[in-house]
């Protein structure tokens, strides 16, 4: 975790998920009511409003296939409605995450589904986050209905269903047993809660998309910033108390779930570019996923290698942390 999302949250002390121990839990948990952006910002982000004027709505650059050739024969309009519907497919990714995966695994945690959550100050940060991830909800689904009216639209391809979510219930479809299809949501909750920042954090400082846009983005990383260290140390409480086979199958499942969470959606940019007409749509995806590294929105994970480490199981994690890199791998397709 960067030292500057620490410092958002006014922990500037915090510089590493090492240093984050049960003292620290509690002053994360102390200082919500001050920090949460629900409290401090809701105000300022409900008279923000989307002018759908000139600024994109999301950053060009981060359109995998932006650069093609035949994508930049289509029209103007085409191609700023591709950009819209990016924007709108990437705040319907953050929610259905929250909603379908975050918010069921932060309500297991508080169930007690999950044995280890017994200090109070566990079961007072996952309350605490989940408060957040309902805001974040609310906030985007906000900035989409914004974006709907700035820009008119009055139908929209249906970008509810994300690779990130569409990948777990792949999964979890395959397994019989509750317990198994717990520990999936975990795994899901823990790579997401630990790696969202990384993207959120491409958008809060971006000039060029609707100032609107990343204030969503900005509010959104605030809080993100303490989740991620909550979620590390909540889940060294529960990881010791698991059996072998629940090890065993988080262990596993790790790498689908950092590919997942990592991934362009090219089902759904499949459909954009097609609900838009451009012509071309199967070409320019093709061609664009021939290029190296644009499987992934984002390869630096980090957070997740560090908890891995921490939790001593990083030798029976099969996935490569050596390409992890704070540089999105998606510029390959430029
Ligand atoms: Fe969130
Ligand atoms: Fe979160």
């Amino acid at each position: 975790m960067k030292s500057t999302q620490f410092e958002a949250s006014g922990f500037q002390d915090l510089d590493s998920a090492h240093h984050v121990g049960p003292s620290t839990l509690q002053r994360l948990v102390a200082a919500w009511p001050r920090r949460a952006t629900i409290r401090t910002d809701m105000a300022s982000f409900m008279a923000s409003g989307d002018s759908g004027s000139d600024p994109a709505d999301y950053p060009v650059h981060l359109i995998p296939f932006a650069e093609h050739p035949r994508f930049l024969e289509a029209s103007t309009e085409s191609r700023q409605l591709v950009n819209t519907l990016a924007w709108q497919a990437y705040n319907a990714r953050v929610i259905a995450a929250e909603e379908h995966v975050a918010n069921p695994t932060f309500e297991m945690l508080a169930h007690g589904v999950f044995p280890g959550i017994d200090r109070h100050e566990a079961k007072e940060a996952v309350q605490q986050s989940h408060i957040d991830e309902v805001w974040h909800t609310y906030m985007h689904m906000t900035a989409m209905q914004r974006t709907k009216e700035a820009r008119k639209l009055s139908v929209e391809p249906d970008y509810s269903h994300p690779i990130t979510n569409r990948r777990l219930f792949e999964l979890t479809a395959g397994r019989s047993e509750k317990w198994e299809r717990d520990i999936l949501f975990l795994v899901w909750t823990v790579v997401g809660e630990l790696h969202i920042n990384n993207f959120l954090e491409l958008l809060a400082h971006d000039k060029t998309i609707q100032p609107m846009h990343s204030l969503v983005a900005r509010l959104h990383a605030r809080d993100e910033a303490a989740h991620g260290p909550i979620v590390a140390e909540i889940l060294k409480d529960v990881f010791v108390h698991l059996n072998k086979e629940q090890r065993e199958l988080f262990i596993d499942t790790l790498p689908a779930a950092i590919k997942a969470l990592g991934a362009q959606d090219y089902g759904i940019w499949s459909d954009i570019l097609e609900f838009v007409g451009v012509a071309g749509a199967t070409e320019i995806l093709a061609d664009t996923r021939t290029l190296p590294g644009t499987e992934m929105m984002l390869t630096d994970f980090s957070t997740v290698h560090r908890l891995i480490q921490d939790l001593e199981i990083e030798d029976r994690v099969e996935y490569d942390f050596s390409s992890t890199s704070p540089q999105r791998s998606g510029q390959a397709a430029k």
